[in-house]
C-alpha cells in the first residue's frame, strides 16, 4: 500500500515545493524507493518548474480532476531521476474540483506518494491533508511564520493525522530567528531538519533540478537526506546521485517542446549551463 504524505506550511514560500522535490527525489534515487510527487497546489503550481518541466503539460492532474481521464494517464515519469510526477498545468484553474483529489490519488500505486500542498489552510492545503496518512510541515523559523504552521498542526491534530515532524527552512542563526528547542516546544513534536539559508538551493530551482542531484555532497543535501531519514529508511543507493547528475545533463541539452512564457526562462537558463 501506498505512504502518502502531505508537505503542509501555513505560511506561502517557506520551501515546500523544494522540499517535495528534494525529498522524492532521494528517496527514489538514495532510498530505492517507488515515488510520485503529486502537484497539490492546483490554482499556483510549480511542482513541474522544480523538475525542469517548462512546457505546458499535455494532460495534467487538472484534467484528472474534472474527470476527464484516469491519474494513471497524467504521470510524467522524470527521464534521470525516476520519480514519477503528477503535475498541475499553469494556466487558470479553480478549486472547484479539488476535493476529487483523495479519491483520484487512491488509483496511484507507488512505496510513497508526497503531495505538494497549497499554502494557507484554504480548500486545497486542507485536501491535501486529508488525502494524506502522514504530514511533515515546513516552516522558517520566524514568528509570523510559525504562528501559521502552528495553526497547520492544530488542523491536523484535529483531523487527526500523524504528524512527521517540522522541517525548519532558510535557517540563518541570525538573532531574529526563534531557536529550535523553543519551535519545538511551540509545535509539539519533532524537528527533523534544519535546512540552511542556501543560494544553491535557489539555482537549483532556477536551473529545475533538485538540490540533491545538483549538490549531492553538500551539506544542505545531508538535510535533505535527514527528512527521509526521518521516515525511518536507511540509504540503500547511497552512489547513485552522481550518476543521475551525469544523465541529468544530457537531458537538458534536448530541445525544448512548445513555446510559452516559461520558454524565456528555459532560454536564459540555457546560456547559463554553458557559461558554467
Ligand atoms: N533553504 C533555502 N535557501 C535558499 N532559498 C530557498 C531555500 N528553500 C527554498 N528556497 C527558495 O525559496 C523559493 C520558494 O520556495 P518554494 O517554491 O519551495 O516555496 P513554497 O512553500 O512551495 O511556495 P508556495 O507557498 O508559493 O507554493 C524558491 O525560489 C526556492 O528556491
Ligand atoms: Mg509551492
Amino acid at each position: 500500500m501506498s505512504k502518502i504524505i502531505s508537505i503542509l506550511s501555513g505560511k506561502g514560500g517557506v520551501g515546500k515545493t523544494t522540499l517535495t522535490a528534494n525529498l522524492s527525489t532521494v528517496l527514489q534515487t538514495e532510498f530505492g524507493k517507488n515515488v510520485a510527487a503529486v502537484d497539490g497546489n492546483i490554482t499556483s503550481p510549480s511542482l513541474g518548474l522544480h523538475f525542469g518541466f517548462h512546457e505546458k503539460f499535455p494532460v495534467s492532474l487538472n484534467d484528472v480532476l474534472e474527470g476527464k481521464l484516469k491519474i494513471q494517464k497524467c504521470v510524467y515519469v522524470h527521464p534521470s531521476i525516476g520519480v514519477s510526477i503528477i503535475p498541475c498545468n499553469f494556466s487558470f484553474y479553480s478549486d472547484k474540483n479539488v476535493d476529487k483529489l483523495k479519491k483520484v490519488i487512491k488509483g496511484l500505486k507507488y512505496d510513497y506518494i508526497i503531495i505538494d500542498s497549497a499554502p494557507g489552510l484554504g480548500k486545497e492545503a486542507i485536501t491535501a491533508m486529508e488525502a494524506a496518512d502522514e504530514i511533515i510541515v515546513i516552516t522558517v523559523p520566524q514568528f509570523v511564520d510559525i504562528s501559521n504552521a502552528l495553526k497547520t498542526l492544530q488542523l491536523a491534530r484535529k483531523m487527526r493525522k500523524r504528524i512527521i515532524g517540522v522541517v525548519l527552512n532558510r535557517v540563518q542563526n541570525a538573532e531574529h530567528e526563534i531557536s529550535e528547542a523553543e519551535i519545538e516546544k511551540l509545535c509539539g513534536c519533532k524537528i527533523l531538519a534544519e535546512i540552511p539559508e542556501d543560494k544553491e538551493v535557489q539555482k537549483s530551482t532556477y536551473r529545475g533540478m533538485p538540490l540533491i542531484v545538483e549538490k549531492p555532497n553538500s551539506g544542505t543535501a545531508d538535510r535533505f537526506r535527514q527528512v527521509a531519514q526521518a521516515l525511518g529508511l536507511k540509504a540503500s543507493v547511497p552512489e547513485h546521485h552522481k550518476k543521475v547528475h551525469k544523465e541529468e545533463k544530457k537531458h537538458h541539452e534536448e530541445p525544448l517542446g512548445d513555446l510559452t512564457f516559461l520558454d524565456k526562462l528555459s532560454g536564459k537558463q540555457k546560456k547559463h549551463k554553458k557559461k558554467k
